[in-house]
């Protein structure tokens, strides 16, 4: 396949307190190898060169693992590759000739700074609040002198690969954070250290997670189509499991 030309239609706004507006560009001269964030590098340093201001995006390792990237891409949270980040899309998976709608990450939780920038800190707030383990556990004990089961390994380990994008929220028609909380609590609830400040930490996570103003979940399931580490659904039923138990009983957290 020779070098692709596009038809690109960009979110573009100034500030947050900015009306914005899909702006169209032409870009060509892309190889199919390039990834996504390289065909914008290509079109920002056109526009560098036209004296026009380049678009900004987020990024950073560009290899899956940071978060930073995340454009809706033709509607879709992450573009049209499954369990694939915006960074590791590349441009064989669109036509030549063809158009590409480009739009930030949209939710009241996730306010635009600038073109296709958002602020994700309510995420950070949300880990802030309880997502960690602070007992002092001394140094790490052999390896087998606590036994977790397969299953629940294997289902933390999955829960712990979340690169907090936000995707999910992006793609929900609730604006829910629920996969991404879900995620967090999964990963220390399946594990006998996130055992003893289990209850505390659910209930001040889905607390912090409704004060940030994101939706409920409605079991849409969108997330975790879009979700570039395929995150299960069912660690949403865990999460909720996990603060029937803490509301429940909540002396004993
Ligand atoms: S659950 Fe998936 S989509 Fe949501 S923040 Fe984590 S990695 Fe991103
Ligand atoms: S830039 Fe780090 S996950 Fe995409």
């Amino acid at each position: 396949m020779g070098n692709m030309t596009l038809n690109l239609s960009v979110w573009r706004q100034k500030n947050a307190n900015s009306l914005g507006e899909m702006v169209p560009y032409i870009v060509s001269g892309i190889s199919p190898d390039m990834s996504f964030l390289e065909m914008l590098d290509k079109l920002n340093e056109d526009l560098i060169r036209r004296e026009e201001s380049p678009i900004e995006f987020d990024n950073d390792c560009r290899e899956g693992i940071c978060g930073m990237c995340s454009l809706v891409i033709n509607g879709v949270a992450h573009g049209p590759k499954r369990a694939t980040a915006t960074c590791e899309l590349h441009m064989r998976e669109f036509e030549d000739g063809g158009t590409i709608t480009i739009e930030p990450w949209r939710s009241k939780a996730f306010p635009v700074i600038k073109d296709l920038v958002v602020d994700r800190s309510a995420f950070d707030r949300i880990i802030a609040s309880a997502g960690y383990v602070s007992l002092y556990v001394g140094e790490a004990p052999d390896a087998n002198a606590v036994l977790v089961s397969k299953n629940s390994a294997e289902r933390a380990m999955d829960a712990a690969t979340c690169i907090g994008c936000g995707a999910c929220v992006a793609a929900c028609p609730n604006a829910s954070a629920s996969l991404f909380v879900g995620a967090k609590i999964a990963h220390l609830a399946l594990l006998p250290q996130g055992q003893i400040e289990g209850k505390q930490r659910v209930t001040k996570m889905v607390q912090q997670m409704d004060e940030e103003g994101f939706g409920d979940c409605s079991n849409h399931g969108e997330c975790e189509a879009v979700c570039p580490k395929a995150i299960s659904i069912s660690h949403i039923a865990l999460m909720r499991k996990e603060y029937l138990k803490a509301i429940l009983n909540p002396e004993d957290s």
